[in-house]
C-alpha cells in the first residue's frame, strides 16, 4: 500500500529518453565511435523529500534489497544529496538494449537536481548517472547514458562530449524485442574475453567497426538511407563474430529484411533483447511481419 503524500509538497521532476544503438555497440567500450540516438520514449520520474530513500517504480513501492536502492545511493553520494523518495515511470522495455537502466538514471538525476534546485548542469548529471549505471553494467562506456539525455543522433566517443550528427532527413525505425534480455555485463565481459584470446583478430573486427560507424556519418549526412541499412547488416555481421548474437536476434533480423527492410541489427548489448529494422519511411510491414510471429514491436523516428 502507498502512503498518501502531500500533493502541495516542494518536488523535483526529470525525463529521459530510451536508445537505440545505430552502430558501434561494444566496440565502443574500446573507444571506437558509436552512433546512438535517443527515442520518443524513455522515463520520468518524481522527486519530494523522505528521511530514508523510498522508490516507486510504476506505482509499486519497491523493496529495500531491490538494486535500484544501491544505484540511486550512489548517485545521490556523488550530488552529495540528502536521502528522498524518487517515484519513476519508464514506457520501454527493461533490460532489452534500449537504455532502461540510464534512462530510469538520467531522468532519477534531474529529478533530484531539480529538487534540489540546482541549474541543470551536464556535468553533474553525468558523473551522478555514471556512479548509477556501473551499480548495472560495472564498466560503462557511457553511450546509453548520453544517448538517454538527448535526443538525434550523437556520435559517442567514450570519455569525450557527445556530438550530434546532423541527419539530411529523420529515419525511421521498427524495433522488436526479439528475445528475452541478456545481462549487459555478462555480454560486455564475454566479449572481452574473445580479445584476450584473440586480440589480432579482435582487432580487425573493431577497425571494420569504425569504418562502418565512419560510413554511416557520411550516409546519414547525405540522407542515404540503402547505404545506411548495408552498413547496418554488416555491423550486425561483425557482432554475430563477437558471439553477442543469437538464432532469434538472427531470426528477426531476416523478418525484417524480408518484410523490405534496408538493414536490421540487434542494438545494445545482445545476447537476447532488441533488433532495429532501418524502414524506408512506412513500419507497417516490418512490424506485421514480427507481430505475426509473435514478437512485441513498436516503431519510432529519429532526427
Ligand atoms: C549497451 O547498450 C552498449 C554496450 O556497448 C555497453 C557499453 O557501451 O557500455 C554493449
Amino acid at each position: 500500500m502507498l502512503e498518501e503524500h502531500d500533493p502541495q509538497a516542494p518536488r523535483g521532476r526529470g525525463l529521459s529518453h530510451g536508445k537505440v544503438i545505430l552502430l558501434g555497440e561494444h566496440a565502443v567500450v574500446y573507444g571506437v565511435p558509436a552512433l546512438a540516438a535517443g527515442i520518443d520514449r524513455g522515463a520520468r520520474a518524481e522527486v519530494t523529500a523522505h528521511a530514508q530513500d523510498e522508490i516507486v517504480f510504476a506505482g509499486q513501492l519497491l523493496p529495500s534489497d531491490h538494486e535500484l536502492y544501491s544505484a540511486w545511493a550512489a548517485a545521490r553520494r556523488v550530488l552529495s544529496a540528502p536521502p528522498a523518495r524518487v517515484a519513476l515511470d519508464l514506457d520501454i522495455p527493461t533490460g532489452s538494449g534500449l537504455g532502461a537502466s540510464a534512462a530510469l538514471g538520467v531522468a532519477g538525476v534531474r529529478a533530484l537536481l531539480d529538487f534540489l534546485g540546482h541549474e541543470p548542469s551536464d556535468n553533474r548529471l553525468v558523473s551522478a548517472v555514471d556512479a548509477w549505471e556501473r551499480v548495472f553494467h560495472g564498466n560503462p562506456s557511457g553511450v546509453d547514458a548520453a544517448a538517454a539525455r538527448h535526443t538525434g543522433v550523437l556520435r559517442y566517443v567514450r570519455g569525450e562530449v557527445p556530438e550530434p550528427v546532423h541527419l539530411r532527413e529523420p529515419i525511421t525505425l521498427a524495433v522488436a524485442v526479439a528475445a528475452p534480455p541478456a545481462s549487459t555485463k555478462l555480454m560486455v565481459e564475454g566479449v572481452a574475453k574473445l580479445r584476450t584470446a584473440r586480440p589480432e583478430a579482435f582487432d580487425r573486427v573493431l577497425q571494420g567497426i569504425e569504418a562502418l560507424v565512419v560510413n554511416a556519418i557520411g550516409c546519414l549526412r547525405a540522407g542515404d538511407v540503402v547505404g545506411l541499412g548495408r552498413l547496418m547488416d554488416l555491423n550486425q555481421m561483425l557482432l554475430a563474430s563477437w558471439l553477442v548474437s543469437t538464432d532469434a536476434i538472427e531470426d528477426a533480423c531476416r523478418l525484417a529484411r524480408d518484410a523490405g527492410a534496408l538493414g536490421a541489427k540487434l542494438t545494445g548489448s545482445g545476447g537476447g533483447g532488441c533488433v532495429i529494422a532501418l524502414c524506408r519511411d512506412d513500419p507497417a510491414a516490418v512490424l506485421a511481419a514480427w507481430h505475426s510471429a509473435g514478437l512485441r514491436a513498436f516503431s519510432c523516428h529519429v532526427g
